[in-house]
């Protein structure tokens, strides 16, 4: 009846040195995802390589390596369903400029190079990306969550 699926987020570095990572995992908290992995680690440049290799090429892409491997991150694995699309939604559009109000890229940032947050765009990106950051034996679903516990005792 409901599809769950698991997607990777990343607290990008310019948001963890101003210290919202608390507000920002707050937000999909509230949602209900049920949060199956959370680390905070420094991306090297073979990482950030990996991670964004489909933008290789592209203008903005030293500058991008640049931006991911400055400082740490919060690197995190999300359940829920839907979630791939809901979470993007939840970030907002990729420039804050054109993302929707009370979006997390709107009301945390101005610049299309600088937007605070990953989250993946498809549920293979999503598989592909958790792999990157992610041992299997990192990631927790043996555990009920709040939306879970709800959507059971309605059914
Ligand atoms: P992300 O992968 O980080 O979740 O962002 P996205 O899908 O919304 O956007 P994407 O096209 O995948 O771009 C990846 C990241 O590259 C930086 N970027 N800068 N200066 C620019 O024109 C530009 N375009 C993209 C952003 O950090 C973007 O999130
Ligand atoms: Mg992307």
């Amino acid at each position: 009846m409901y599809t769950e699926e698991r997607t990777f987020v990343a607290i990008k570095p310019d948001a963890v040195k101003r210290g919202f990572i608390g507000e920002i995992i707050a937000r999909f908290e509230k949602r209900g995802y049920k949060i199956v992995g959370m680390k905070m680690l420094q991306v090297t440049e073979e990482l950030a390589a990996k991670h964004y290799a489909e933008h290789l090429g592209k203008p903005f892409y030293p500058e991008l390596v640049k931006y991911i491997t400055s400082g740490p991150i919060v690197a995190m694995v999300f359940q829920g369903y839907k979630a791939v699309q809901g979470i993007r939604h939840v970030l907002g559009a990729t420039d804050p400029c054109e993302a929707d109000v009370g979006s997390i890229r709107a009301d945390y940032g101005q610049l299309k190079a600088y937007n605070v947050i990953h989250g993946s765009d498809s549920v293979e990106s999503a598989e592909r990306e958790i792999n990157l950051y992610f041992k299997p034996e990192e990631l927790c679903t043996n555990y009920k969550n709040m939306m879970e516990i709800v959507i059971e005792s309605v059914n």
